[in-house]
């Protein structure tokens, strides 16, 4: 039978703080379940304010204290066109929800989440561009991020 991969997009503000940290903790998550093959996993975000740029070095920091491999990357915009590329599309906060559904003219067939639904919480992750706290960020985002790998299944 065909394993179908699951395309998911991780979302934020500017593409170079939550969403990136999402993405590698997704990655690393499922790659020590043994689960890498069934998933193609990306970030991006809402806003075009770090287009290009690098991810952000106290969000590089926590990931490499943790352990959690990252690649260079560079930021880029949500577009309409990624709607149909993934299946699923992970906000993390109530602006980023918002924006995509701008972007994405609504969300028909339900791709959207925001991260900590996955934790039965309807808060949002907040943003350490403007708390400068990258471990509640971490905290958060490794939290949703086993959440979704055990819905997925
Ligand atoms: P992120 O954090 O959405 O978690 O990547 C931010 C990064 C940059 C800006 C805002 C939030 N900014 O305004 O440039």
């Amino acid at each position: 039978m065909e394993n179908k991969k699951k395309r998911i997009l991780f979302v934020c503000l500017g593409n170079i703080c939550r969403s990136p940290m999402a993405e590698f903790i997704f990655k690393n998550s499922a790659e020590k379940a043994g689960r890498k093959t069934d998933f193609i996993v990306s970030s991006a975000g809402t806003s075009n304010e770090e287009q290009g740029n690098s991810m952000h070095p106290g969000a590089r920091e926590k990931l490499e204290e943790e352990g959690v491999p990252c690649t260079p990357r560079s930021a880029r915009q949500i577009s309409p066109e990624d709607y149909e590329k993934y299946d699923i599309i992970v906000g993390m906060d109530d602006n980023n929800m918002s924006a995509m559904y701008r972007i994405f003219q609504g969300d028909p067939d339900h791709k959207c989440r925001k991260l900590l639904e996955y934790c039965n919480l309807s808060r949002s992750v907040a943003d350490p561009w403007y708390t400068g706290n990258f471990d509640a960020a971490y905290e958060d985002i490794q939290k949703g991020c086993e959440a979704m790998l055990q819905t997925l299944k």
